[in-house]
């Protein structure tokens, strides 16, 4: 208990939450080295409800650097599409056909992770700051957090080319909107956007088999 206590403290560092500029530093150093890192657990003490949520639901353009919590980046990821029934492994968001094809990446100052729901666990693919990248333009690059979504075609193998696109289109719709449902909850900005550099993120993503959909920043507005 006290080992996991450790490492999700050192894991935290590795999206430089809450610690001093020289901690943060030696910790995302040794974070770096770090390929899988373990999630909190879904806080399911928030008590909002889901009539003011859909009350608060709303597009906010406006990001201010500010991080979010180690919990928030948690529960927006499991909120997003996390696995809400282990005993059969579906998830938050519907699927078409169960295929979950929509894969989640995390962009962020400390580099860019797959998150995998599975395993409540996010896989490091670069430990550079590749936000500027899905975001030339605007501002959308300061939020401390940006998904981008993907449909995994691997994961669509009984779908023809027009089931596909249709299909992940559709799903990535309710993912965004679990993320949306979530901020509104939080008081923090997001917005989906079918605009950004798709070329820029897939130089870290490389998708092989797969489309990048949409993008969507997280964070505090700016005050
Ligand atoms: C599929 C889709 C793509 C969108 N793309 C963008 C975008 O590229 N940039 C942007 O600023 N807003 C984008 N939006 C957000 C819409 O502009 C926004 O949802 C709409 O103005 C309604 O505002 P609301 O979300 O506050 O209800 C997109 C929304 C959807 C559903």
């Amino acid at each position: 208990m006290k080992r996991i206590l450790i490492l999700t403290v050192i894991m935290a560092s590795a999206l430089s939450i809450n610690l001093s500029a020289s901690a943060q530093k030696k910790q995302a150093a040794k974070a770096k080295k770090e390929t899988a890192i373990q999630l909190n657990k879904p806080d399911f003490s928030n008590d909002a409800t889901l009539m003011n949520a859909l009350l608060e639901r709303q597009t906010n353009r406006s990001f201010s650097s500010q991080e979010l919590s180690w919990q928030q980046l948690s529960d927006i990821l499991w909120a997003a599409n996390g696995v809400n029934r282990p005993d059969n492994g579906k998830r938050t968001a519907p699927s078409a056909r169960n295929a979950q094809e929509i894969d989640i990446y995390a962009f962020t100052a400390s580099g860019v992770f797959f998150y995998d729901a599975e395993n409540h666990q996010l896989k490091r693919i670069s430990d550079k700051d590749s936000r500027q990248g899905v975001y030339d333009r605007g501002d959308f690059h300061k939020a401390p957090l940006i998904l981008v979504y993907v449909g995994n075609f691997d994961k669509m193998q009984g779908f023809d080319e027009d089931a596909r696109n249709f299909y992940s289109a559709t799903d990535v719709g309710f993912v965004s909107q679990n993320v949306y449902l979530y901020c509104a909850t939080q008081g923090l900005s997001t917005v989906i956007c079918g605009s950004f550099n798709r070329e820029g993120a897939d130089k870290v993503l490389k998708i092989k088999n797969g489309k990048l959909l949409l993008a969507q920043p997280v964070g505090y507005p700016e005050k």
